[in-house]
């Protein structure tokens, strides 16, 4: 019933695919301000520590399960079953994961949809077109539904091609380039005045927060949000790697690019905001705390952009693009999950699976936009605040609980013979038995 599975042709090709996933809005949006409101290098410190105790464990987990069992998640979760209890328990895992990515997906592609919209407003403006500008970047439930629209076109397309000429091909081109924006801008940003005091705000420590348990709350949520973790994302791609790779060291390369480019988004976003504080542009709201939410991408650097005159179209064009490439990347794991699934354990025809699943979840996007106020922030809370960290927790019981350790070990021993005696798997089973179920588990009933 399987059709021929893909597979990532290379090393380069899955990191960027992988970190393409894992680099989203939630590393240059979510996280340079989370940082900066949550006591500067003191919630870093606390976020590279969770990232690489708790987040990394977790990841490696859904990269093992998924390249043993080289299928979707629920299949892949069903072939670690060892008993009907835990057969039902992995169809329950699995499809909750297809479901909470699908309602993930729905709502980032409104928000990567306005990342789109201001990607258009300088051309607008370049050209003349004023009334055209305004409109894209005034909130409207036309403006959003079009551009969503557009956003999951793009998605779809993509997974419609393939593992290979979709998936790895696309994050091949568009991770590097992302990359580059992002130093570019940098460079640009820390030469205009007032740079340095973003950089400041940004890190330096207040350790005396590393007391407060909604850091320690918001940093773990940020390093499972940010590693696309617990949906079966990592699961799904991971299954996409060929049995000669080195698990332990690609994984920890994930881990690393995602945490790098983050901190350096933070470099960008707080040097930005303070050169628009410069510039005459208010960057506190009300309390007294930075502008982060839809405010700092929507007015606050649009601002700052509208400030620097001619230089400004190209630098808000840079950032837009970034936002959108960082989207698209992200966008693309999220629909391969459900798209995995359709193809292997339906025998549906791949082109089809991510058209037919790809418009269902327009429509609920489609859905949240005209009831926005009511929804949104109710899915983004269900799903990635509640959902995630629980499938999370599961995965981790299936890695450690459900399947046998020889498995475990058999599984890392292809790409890395020597697996038994490296300090991987002296750490990694302890860590995902004991200590990720129970730090998730004390963070959730935070
Ligand atoms: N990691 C992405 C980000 O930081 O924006 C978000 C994400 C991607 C979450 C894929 C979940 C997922 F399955």
């Amino acid at each position: 019933m399987s059709a021929p599975r893909g597979e990532f042709t290379s090393r380069f090709g899955f990191l960027m695919a992988a970190a393409g996933s894992a680099v989203g809005l939630g590393n240059i949006w979510g996280f340079p301000t989370n940082t900066a409101s949550n006591g500067g290098a003191a919630f870093l410190f606390a976020y590279l520590i969770l990232a690489f105790l708790l987040a990394y464990p977790a990841l490696m987990a859904e990269l093992i399960i998924g390249r043993h069992a080289r299928a979707n998640a629920v299949t892949a979760l069903q072939s670690l079953a060892t008993g009907p209890g835990t057969r039902w328990f992995a169809l329950a895992v699995g499809f909750t994961g297809i479901i909470t990515v699908s309602f993930i997906l729905s709502f980032y592609a409104i928000v990567s949809g306005w990342m789109i919209a201001f990607f258009f407003d300088p051309l607008a403006r370049m050209l003349g077109m004023d009334g055209l500008a305004a409109w894209l970047t005034t909130d409207g439930s036309l403006r959003n539904s079009l551009f969503l629209i557009l956003f999951m076109l793009l998605t779809i397309y993509i997974i419609s091609a393939g593992v290979k000429e979709g998936i790895e091909k696309w994050a091949s081109r568009l991770m590097p380039s992302l990359v580059v924006i992002l130093l570019l801008l940098i460079l640009y940003v820390f030469t205009l005045p007032g740079a340095m005091d973003g950089l400041r705000a940004y890190l330096v420590p207040d350790f005396s927060r590393l007391a407060d348990t909604s850091l320690l709350v918001s940093a773990m949520g940020q390093a499972f949000f940010s590693l696309s973790l617990g949906v079966g994302t990592m699961l799904v791609y991971g299954s996409y790697i060929s049995k000669r790779e080195n698990l332990p060291v690609i994984g920890s390369l994930v881990a690393l690019l995602d945490v790098g480019i983050a901190v350096l988004a933070g470099m960008l976003i707080l040097p930005a905001m303070y050169v628009a504080l410069n510039s005459g542009v208010e960057i506190f709201d009300a309390q007294g705390g930075l502008i982060a939410g839809p405010g700092l991408i929507v007015s606050v650097l649009p601002a700052l952009f509208g400030t620097m005159g001619v230089v400004g179209v190209f630098v808000a064009l840079a950032f837009f693009a970034l936002m959108t490439i960082a989207s698209l990347t992200s966008s693309i794991s999220m629909l391969e999950v459900p798209v995995a699934y359709g193809v292997e354990s339906l025998g549906v025809a791949r082109r089809k699976a991510a058209i037919v699943v790809g418009s269902i979840i327009t429509l609920i996007s489609l859905a949240i936009v005209f009831n926005f106020d009511p929804w949104f922030d109710r899915v983004v809370t269900y799903t990635t605040e509640m959902s995630q960290p629980l499938l999370g927790l599961a995965f981790c019981v299936f890695a450690a609980w459900i399947w046998n350790r020889n498995g475990v070990l058999e599984e890392i021993r292809q790409g890395s013979p020597e697996a038994a005696d490296g300090w991987f798997f002296r750490i990694w089973p302890f860590y995902v038995k004991f200590v990720c179920p129970l730090a998730i588990l004390v963070v959730y009933f935070q």
